[in-house]
């Protein structure tokens, strides 16, 4: 989301002259988009911000303008006033909800030389403020992230999300749509629609009612052009059985499904106020495998939640073992401040969440490799981006994120098309292009 949130932000401030650069030495402004979920990416910002007000000075010194720097996103939303009591020399303090006021707050912190900060929950939304033209960021890029859904009101046990984005909110589905017809329409093939619990999607529908995430994925797909669609990030509680009907009703739905689960402990579970058992979210997997044979899955876990003890985390292990996943992001908890589970008893010490991660996370990676390793000799549908690093090669994905490699003629960039799988690398597969060159 702060990838889509970042491009956003370079469409708001290309009307003032600004245009994005790799180069940080030869920045005018600095906006750092920051992360709040765990401690190490907090801590990251101070750091980080050290490092830019020395790149400042030296600019200074050699007689460039001043460097603005502004720090967006959650950690500024959860920590502004700590930002600027910490690192003074910061101009601007913007949280998630107001990157349509960015323009006017780099025209106040120019006017004013002193900080400012906004890190209101606005009532009107930044989503009717943006700007709606060609969606420059994504022009040339043939997939896009889509913004569909923010906020959390789940507030589970850990989670700094429901402080940090705010209560949950769905865009209308006009305003989606014609997103994604601007997306498509510079060139983009694949969607990933967004939402910290992107399936809670309730988005007006312009009937008086609200549609759900099937009834807006069966939309977008009717557009010509978008083959492809996915989501990210579900609750297993907002399944219901439209979405998992969509799995085997929408063709462009790809059948990989990011699918947070946490724990595989009831008694966790229930401390993490998740709102599902181990059992419900089997059953769901079950369902989902049911209506689409093919889908694949991905999660999310945490070990070392206050309260876990061994057989806990064995349960946990038990899960993975059971549904094998194609790929999964493992965390070892963090207390986060103002967080129910920050004060809870029973912390776990660091040792023991570093053995539980290291046990979990070779098991995640034997089932990736397997996974993979599983690829070969199929056929899949690629849809290629771009070249490969080899002369005569092109690069492009799998339905299951994987990125593939193949010997073919650059016209098929943008296309997707079936390539039949013969090896496999650590992070990447190897195939060939199949004669009919034309997909399903
Ligand atoms: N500690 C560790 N991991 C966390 N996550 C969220 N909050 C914490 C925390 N306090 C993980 C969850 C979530 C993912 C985005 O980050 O697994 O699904
Ligand atoms: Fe955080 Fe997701 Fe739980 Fe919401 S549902 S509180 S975003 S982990």
């Amino acid at each position: 989301m702060n990838v889509y949130d970042s491009a956003r932000m370079t469409d708001v401030l290309r009307p003032l002259g600004y245009a994005p650069t790799d180069a940080v030495e030869e920045a005018d402004m600095v906006i750092l988009n920051t992360c709040h979920i765990r401690e190490r990416a907090a801590e990251k910002v101070f750091s980080e911000l050290g490092r830019l007000r020395k790149i400042g000075e030296e600019r200074k010194a050699a007689g460039f303008g001043k460097t603005v720097i502004a720090v967006a996103g959650c950690v500024a939303q959860a920590e502004g006033e700590e930002i600027l009591a910490r690192a003074p020399y910061v101009d601007i303090v913007l949280g998630p909800q107001t990157y349509h006021r960015l323009p006017e707050m780099v025209a106040r912190a120019a006017r004013a030389g002193q900080a400012v900060i906004d890190t209101d929950f606005p009532v009107e939304t930044k989503f009717d403020f943006l700007p709606d033209t060609a969606a420059p960021q994504t022009a040339g890029n043939l997939t896009a992230f889509l913004t569909v859904q923010e906020g959390c009101d789940k507030f589970c046990s850990f989670c700094v999300v429901p402080y940090t984005r705010g209560a949950e909110t769905s865009r209308p589905v006009a305003s989606v749509m014609a997103e994604a017809r601007r997306m498509v329409d510079s060139g983009v093939r694949e969607i990933t629609l967004l939402g910290q619990n992107v399936n809670a999607y309730h988005g007006d529908d312009g009937r008086g009612t609200a549609a759900t995430l099937a009834s807006l994925a069966a939309e977008l797909a009717q557009i010509p052009g978008l083959d492809r669609i996915r989501y990210t990030t579900s609750h297993p509680r907002d399944v219901d059985t439209s979405l998992i009907d969509a799995h085997r009703d929408n063709a462009a739905l790809m059948p990989f499904l990011h699918l947070p689960v946490q724990s595989g402990s009831d008694k966790i579970l229930k401390a993490m106020n998740r709102g599902h058992t181990a059992g419900e979210y089997r059953e769901i997997v079950r369902r989902l495998r049911e209506a689409r044979p093919d889908l694949a899955l991905s999660s999310d876990f945490i070990v070392g939640h206050p309260g876990e003890t061994d057989a806990d985390f064995e349960a946990t292990m038990q899960l993975v073992r059971d549904i094998g996943f194609a790929q999964a992001f493992s965390f070892k908890y963090s207390p986060r401040p103002g967080t129910p589970a920050a004060g809870q008893p029973f912390q776990i010490d660091e040792a023991v969440k570093d053995a539980r991660l290291q046990a979990l996370q070779a098991l995640l990676r034997e089932q990736q490799d397997a996974f993979n390793a599983d690829m070969v000799g199929r056929t899949l549908p690629v849809l290629f981006t771009g070249v490969g690093r080899k002369p005569g090669q092109l690069a492009g994905r799998s339905p299951y994120l994987q990125p593939v490699h193949v010997e073919g003629p650059e016209s098929l960039i943008g296309q997707t098309v079936p390539a039949l799988i013969t090896q496999r690398f650590t992070n990447s597969l190897g195939g060939a292009l199949t004669r009919e060159r034309a997909c399903a």
